[in-house]
């Protein structure tokens, strides 16, 4: 993505969605110290605790006044931030970080050019430099990236064809290899469609070795590591009527539909006066949700940082249950790669902004939506009338390590709205045989009949609670 000019700047469950985080244990001094609980159950702050080989993100009343700690503690979701190696060693920078984070996409460090300056040599020593300061404080790390354009060493900058193509898939394979069990998730390829407005791919050097690189860089990095989420990461994808977010769904839909290894989708979400925050922005995430992909907003950061702005993009994620968390594009205003347009959450002093404010209200709750309204779904503290005209009967399914599914059959009508309450943290990640949507807290799920049948059925996840069931609100006939 080029710096942005004055005129403008062109602009859940796979992916990380649980508490439970397949990483190494941090340290020794986190083991064996107890469970994940929900608020106000366990003094202390935020802490990354061992069991069984994963960390779970724990919190409680104080640490939930903290961005991390509220989108874990609200829908165990992330909140996170790009972190640049070489200010680790500013206390000012690193005091924010800890307290106020629980995921970190390395900025520049795990780049191609980083990670393979020249050819066949790889040096991982910043970036493991990220990954160990993350592991060491139960902060989960997203990787930034395997395949691109821009930021390529000079030697792969020279290279074409099948030379290039061999070049690109090695170093796929062999980072990931690299980082195996120790990310998340990986932004596999980036930025790979340009901003023309026909929806075309990137002219890249890569592009050229063939249209399909992209798929070939997702299987590579699947080979390499089978536990990574893999996701394709672009700007400019977040309003949904743009030519290019419609060309980068497209292909997600083709991989989807021929079996090509995507878990995820990265939406940039860099505003700007020249791109600004859509109000169709949660189209987006829900229409390429319903591909059967997670989404992540995950270059966050905003011209001026208004807080609207920044409380409309935490609502959207929030209001669609496969959206698994938000990365800012740095901690300060003086840490961004715009830092003259003060686009984050922390002024260069290191105080909170009003944007901030707004975002951890919204992350607890504490604001309604602004745009565009909440689905019609009625809010978990204040359930509605039980409906009318049809009634349900409950049959649990099949229960998996880390999910479970429910079906629900309807009786006394063939048209009819069941509205169904999960309790948190626990998610709903796929439906079937009914129409769905969420209220803006995304526990509360409306399905409406949708011509197949009078039972449908849905996943949900643990995301540590295995207890909790679904219960049914109402059902309502028509
Ligand atoms: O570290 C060197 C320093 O030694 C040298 O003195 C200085 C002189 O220019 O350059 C420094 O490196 C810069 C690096 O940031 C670290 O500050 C590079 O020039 C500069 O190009 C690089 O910019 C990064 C940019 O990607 C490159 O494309 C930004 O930090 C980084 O925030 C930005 O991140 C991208 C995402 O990866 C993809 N999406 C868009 C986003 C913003 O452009």
């Amino acid at each position: 993505m080029p710096m942005p000019t004055s005129a403008g700047l062109r602009n859940r469950p796979a992916e990380g969605v649980t508490h439970m985080i397949t990483q190494p244990v941090p340290t020794a001094s986190h083991r064996g110290l107890g469970v994940r609980t929900r608020a106000g159950l366990v003094i202390g702050a935020i802490t990354a605790l061992s069991i069984a080989g994963a960390i779970v993100v724990s919190t409680n009343a104080s640490a939930a006044s903290t961005l991390g700690a509220s989108a874990a503690e609200r829908s165990g979701r992330y909140f996170g931030t790009a972190v640049a190696a070489g200010k680790l060693g500013d206390s000012g920078y690193t005091t924010i970080l800890n307290r106020e984070f629980n995921q970190v996409t390395p900025e520049n460090e795990m780049k191609i050019d980083a990670t393979e300056p020249q050819q066949g040599n790889f040096t991982y020593g910043s970036s493991d430099q990220i990954v160990n300061y993350a592991q060491q404080r139960g902060m989960r790390v997203k990787g930034h990236t395997l395949a691109w354009h821009s930021q390529q060493p000079g030697w792969m900058q020279g290279m074409s064809g099948t030379a290039l193509r061999n070049a690109m898939l090695n170093h796929v394979t062999q980072v990931a290899t690299h980082f195996r069990g120790k990310v998340f998730a990986w932004d596999v390829v980036n930025e790979a469609f340009d901003d023309g407005g026909q929806g075309a791919r990137r002219n890249s050097n890569l592009q050229q070795t063939g249209n399909d690189w992209i798929e070939a860089a997702f299987r590579a990095a699947r080979n390499a590591d089978s536990t990574a989420k893999l996701c394709y990461n672009d700007y400019n994808t977040d309003n949904w009527t743009s030519p290019k977010t419609q060309a980068v769904f497209r292909m997600v839909q083709d991989f989807k539909n021929r079996g090509v290894p995507i878990d995820c989708v990265g939406f940039q979400a860099h505003f700007t006066g020249g791109s600004n925050y859509p109000s169709n922005f949660r189209t987006t995430l829900s229409s390429f949700a319903g591909l059967g992909v997670d989404v992540n907003v995950s270059e966050l950061d905003i011209r001026n940082a208004p807080a609207d702005a920044y409380r409309n993009t935490t609502n959207d994620c929030l209001a669609v249950a496969r959206c698994t968390g938000i990365t800012v594009w740095g901690i300060r205003d003086s840490d961004s790669w715009r830092s003259g347009e003060s686009p984050l959450l922390f002024n260069g002093s290191g105080g909170k902004k009003a944007a901030y404010d707004a975002v951890l209200a919204a992350l607890n709750n504490g604001q309604p939506p602004q745009s565009p309204p909440p689905s019609s779904g009625p809010p978990p503290s204040s359930p509605p009338p039980g409906g009318g005209g049809c009634t349900t009967s409950v049959t649990p399914g099949t229960v998996f390590g880390d999910r479970y599914n429910t079906s629900v059959t309807v009786s006394g009508a063939s048209t009819w709205t069941v509205v169904v309450a999960l309790t948190s943290p626990q998610r709903v990640s796929s439906v079937w045989n009914g129409s769905a949507s969420w209220d803006s807290s995304g526990f509360v799920m409306t399905v409406r009949s949708n011509g197949s049948g009078n039972t449908f059925g849905f996943t949900t996840m643990f995301n540590g609670n295995s207890s909790a069931r679904p219960q049914v609100r109402s059902c309502t006939a028509g």
